[in-house]
């Protein structure tokens, strides 16, 4: 009984992609806080060695799940054993996405599909199945990683670009329909941020944006008062984009 109304009374994170780079940065930091955990990867042994090391950190174990989130089956499925856990989601975080560059009248055929399925219908669908449960409550935070891509175009920006603006906007729209609902949402949009996407990059480290700073974002726009809303954040390098 007791076990029960401790599991109730715990905070629940979702963060999606969370096996490596900012996703995984932001479980570390409400680990920290003692929040239950739950993340998904399409790669099981990565999820593996995230859990050994936050084990070893003697941080909360996160519940792991292998999910390819560009497909809608695998988002819906995800969601419905996410909920199994604690029955409720207090702060969800779109993280998970990828990077392909290219210009729009070169990148190969089929990226700009691939780009939406992956960095926005799987933020969509994800959403609207975690969403009624936030609604019966009253209550939930929505946070979206967006990207500086999602304010500004550069050269082989092509399809991700176009899916970070459509997120940016799906994210703006969340906000006003659910401005009255009890639910926070907000939109991030980190710079060149260091990570698995920059691997083999030979730029000095103060170059690019920690991954922590990212994550310490996310922290400061859910611990906020119940009346405020931190509505966007864009994080840049101090030295500027790339
Ligand atoms: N790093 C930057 O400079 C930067 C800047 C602005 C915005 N962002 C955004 O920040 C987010 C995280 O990026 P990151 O740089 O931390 O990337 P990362 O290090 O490559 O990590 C991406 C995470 O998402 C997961 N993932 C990717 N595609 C997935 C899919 N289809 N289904 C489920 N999980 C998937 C990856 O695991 P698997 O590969 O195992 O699936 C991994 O856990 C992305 O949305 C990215 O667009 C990054």
């Amino acid at each position: 009984m007791l076990f029960l109304y401790l599991l109730a009374m715990k905070k629940t994170i979702l963060v999606s992609g969370g096996s490596k780079g900012i996703g995984r940065a932001i479980l570390e930091r409400f680990a920290r806080e003692d929040f239950e955990l739950i993340t998904c990867a399409r790669h099981a042994e990565d999820l593996e060695h995230l859990a050994k090391a936050f084990a070893q950190a003697r941080y909360p174990t996160p519940h792991t799940f292998v999910a390819d989130l560009s497909k809608k089956e695998e988002v819906l499925h995800f969601a419905a054993e996410a909920l199994k856990i604690t029955g409720k989601i207090d702060l969800l975080v779109n993280n998970a996405g990828a990077f392909r560059p290219g210009d729009i009248a070169e990148e190969p055929e089929g990226q700009l599909e691939w780009a939406m399925r992956t960095n926005l219908y799987s933020a969509y669908h994800l959403t609207r199945a975690l969403l009624p449960t936030m609604l019966e409550r009253g209550k939930g935070h929505i946070v979206n990683i967006c990207s500086i891509a999602s304010l500004k175009a550069y050269p082989q920006g092509g399809s991700y670009s176009i899916s970070k603006y459509a997120l940016l906007g799906f994210s703006k729209n969340l906000r006003e329909e659910l401005k009255d609902k009890g639910i926070r949402v907000t939109s991030i949009m980190p710079g060149a941020t260091w990570s698995d996407s920059w691997k083999g990059v030979d730029l000095p480290r103060e170059r690019l944006m920690e991954a922590e700073d990212v994550a310490k974002a996310v922290w400061c726009a859910w611990d906020m008062g119940p009346s405020a809303v931190v509505e966007e954040i864009v994080m840049r390098p101090q030295l500027g984009d790339l």
